[in-house]
C-alpha cells in the first residue's frame, strides 16, 4: 500500500537535487481536495447547494460550492507557500500572493475549482482540474506579462474527481498516476498505477443537442461513429455526463473520444485552455492519448488570454486521429479561427 504523501516524496527522490517545494505544492493540492471532497460530499446537509449569486468573468452563474472550492484552494495554496499566483476560473484577474511568495515561489496553479458544476444538486460526478507550471525566472512579483509573455512552464497536469469515489489523478510527465481516497483514514492511496488509455474505444463523448450548430467535420464524424461496421466496433456508444473531468475520467479507463467542439458562433468551443484543456492533454498524452483541437495538439496552442477557450477532441489516439480527419476533409475552415 503507498499513500500520495509516499509517492510524491518517493518520486521526488527518484528525479534528484529537487528541493521539496513541488512536493509541498502537490501535497497541498491532495489536502484543498480532500476539504472540497468534505463540502461536496456534505453539500445538501450544510445549506451550500445552489447560487451564488454572482456571476464570474466567463459570464456563467456561479454556484456556492465553485466559490467555496475556489476559496479553499486559495488558501490551502497561501498557506502552503509554494506557489507564487493562481489563475482560476473564478478570478478575472491573476491571483497574487502578497510578499515575497508572490516573487520568489517557483510555481504557478491555474484551477477550475470546481468542473460540471451545472451537476452540483443532482449528485453526478464533478471534479477540480489544475495545472502546475513552473516560472522561468524567479525575484519579481507574477505579472500577466510574465505568463502570457512565455516565462512558464507546464510540469503538472491533474484532476480530483468527486465521484462514487473520490481520486487524485496527476501526471508530472512521468506517466500517469491514480489515488483512490479512503475516507474512513482520510488518506489517498494509490489504486491506479500507470494508467493507459486503450488507442480505440467505443465510446464517444459530445453535447449532441448542439448538432445543428457544428462543423461539417464532426457531424460526419458523429455519422461516422453512429455506422454499422462491427470490424471496428460500431456503432459506438454514447456518454454524455456533462462534467468534463468525469467523462474524462470513464475515458481514460474504458476508451473513448470526447468532444467539445468550436461552432460557426463560437469557434473556440467552450473549455477553458489553462486550466481545463491543458492539464487533461498533459494526461491523455501521457497515458498513450491525444488531445487536439481538431487540428493541432492542444499542448502547442500559445496561451494569449489565461481564460481562453479552445475545442476539445480528446482521448484514444486512434478516435482523436479519426475525428481530425474528418475536420480537415470537411471543415478545413475551422483551423484558421484558433490561434
Ligand atoms: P464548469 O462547471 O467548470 O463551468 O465546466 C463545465 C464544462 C465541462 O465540464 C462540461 O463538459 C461542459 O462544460 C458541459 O457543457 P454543455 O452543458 O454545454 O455540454
Ligand atoms: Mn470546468
Ligand atoms: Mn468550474
Amino acid at each position: 500500500m503507498k499513500t500520495l504523501v509516499e509517492f510524491i516524496w518517493e518520486q521526488q527522490e527518484h528525479f534528484g537535487n529537487a528541493t521539496g517545494e513541488f512536493s509541498r505544492l502537490l501535497n497541498d493540492i491532495g489536502i484543498a481536495g480532500k476539504i472540497v471532497n468534505r463540502d461536496v460530499n456534505r453539500a445538501g446537509l450544510s445549506n451550500i447547494l445552489g447560487n451564488e449569486g454572482t456571476v464570474n468573468v466567463q459570464g456563467e452563474t456561479q454556484k456556492k460550492l465553485d466559490v467555496i472550492a475556489n476559496n479553499e484552494f486559495i488558501k490551502a495554496l497561501r498557506n502552503g507557500r509554494q506557489c507564487a499566483a493562481i489563475i482560476s476560473e473564478e478570478n478575472e484577474d491573476v491571483v497574487v500572493f502578497d510578499g515575497a511568495i508572490g516573487q520568489n515561489a517557483k510555481y504557478i496553479v491555474a484551477l477550475d475549482p470546481l468542473d460540471g458544476s451545472s451537476n452540483i444538486e443532482v449528485n453526478v460526478p464533478i471534479g477540480t482540474i489544475f495545472a502546475i507550471y513552473r516560472r522561468k525566472q524567479i525575484g519579481q512579483r507574477v505579472t500577466l506579462d510574465e505568463i502570457l509573455g512565455g516565462g512558464i512552464d507546464l510540469v503538472c497536469g491533474g484532476y480530483i474527481i468527486y465521484g462514487s469515489s473520490t481520486m487524485m489523478v496527476y501526471t508530472t510527465g512521468e506517466g500517469v498516476n491514480g489515488f483512490t481516497y479512503d475516507p474512513t483514514c482520510g488518506i489517498f492511496i494509490l489504486s491506479h498505477e500507470n494508467m493507459k488509455i486503450n488507442e480505440l474505444g467505443n465510446i464517444y463523448s459530445i453535447n449532441e443537442a448542439n448538432y445543428i450548430y457544428f462543423a461539417e467535420g464532426v457531424k460526419e464524424y458523429i455519422k461516422y461513429c453512429q455506422e454499422d461496421d462491427p470490424a471496428t466496433n460500431r456503432p459506438y456508444t454514447t456518454r454524455y455526463i456533462g462534467s468534463l473531468i468525469s467523462d474524462f475520467h470513464r475515458n481514460m479507463l474504458r476508451g473513448g473520444i470526447y468532444i467539445y467542439p468550436g461552432t460557426k458562433k463560437n469557434p473556440h468551443g467552450k473549455l477553458r485552455l489553462m486550466y481545463e484543456c491543458i492539464p487533461v492533454a498533459f494526461m491523455a498524452e501521457q497515458a498513450g492519448g491525444k488531445a487536439s483541437d481538431g487540428f493541432r495538439r492542444i499542448l502547442d496552442i500559445p496561451i494569449q488570454d489565461i481564460h481562453q477557450r479552445t475545442p476539445l477532441f480528446i482521448g484514444s489516439k486512434k478516435m482523436v486521429e479519426k475525428a481530425e480527419s474528418f475536420m480537415r476533409e470537411f471543415s478545413p475552415e475551422f483551423e484558421k479561427l484558433n490561434p
